[in-house]
């Protein structure tokens, strides 16, 4: 196994990266953190909250700062990413400084927008259908940025989806 190697998860909102990261955390016993999650409890506010008051531009800056802190935690080897960190180029540049991996969770749009419809978690940028379509089409070539890509099917759990990233990025071998 791939004892030395940190990942970040990115990807579309809904498509899990939080649930995968966790799982993925326990297969791996090692630290994992969710950047939405530290942004929070750091902020002492929900991203909502910062969104709306302060804008998108002021949330980025927020993000990124807090996204600088996590990298310099060595210890957390999974860090889940908010679904807009990674199309933003100095994030890109932070991660690749430090040498992450960069994992691409993709799906369809119509099963991140069921999984967005049916989260009891308030997505400022994701409101209504059509913007959340174009936001998505937008972000692709970012995405595809990231150095592995797993297609996240929807028959497949999150549980499933971590072992597969566990097998292939982290040579893990299960039975
Ligand atoms: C965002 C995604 C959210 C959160 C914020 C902005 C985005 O995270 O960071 O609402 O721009 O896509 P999730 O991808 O975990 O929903």
């Amino acid at each position: 196994m791939d004892n030395e190697r940190r990942i970040v998860l990115t990807g579309f909102m809904g498509v899990g990266k939080s649930t995968v990261a966790r799982f993925l955390a326990s297969l791996l016993k090692c630290e994992r953190i969710d950047l939405d999650a530290f942004t929070e409890q750091t902020e002492k506010r929900t991203i909502p909250e910062i969104i709306t008051t302060e804008g998108e531009a002021r949330y980025r800056q927020i993000e990124t700062k807090n996204l600088r802190r996590i990298l310099s935690n060595k210890e957390a080897r999974i860090i889940a990413l908010g679904g807009g960190a990674w199309t933003i180029e100095e994030n890109r540049r932070l991660i690749k400084e430090q040498n992450l991996t960069t994992v691409w969770l993709e799906s369809s749009f119509e099963h991140c927008w069921r999984n967005i419809r049916a989260s009891k978690r308030e997505r400022p940028l994701a409101k209504n259908k059509q913007q959340t379509q174009r936001l998505f089409d937008e972000r692709q070539r970012f995405y595809c940025l990231a150095d592995w890509h797993f297609i996240v099917k929807p028959d497949l759990s999150s549980f499933e989806i971590a072992r597969k990233v566990a097998e292939e990025v982290f040579s893990m071998k299960f039975n």
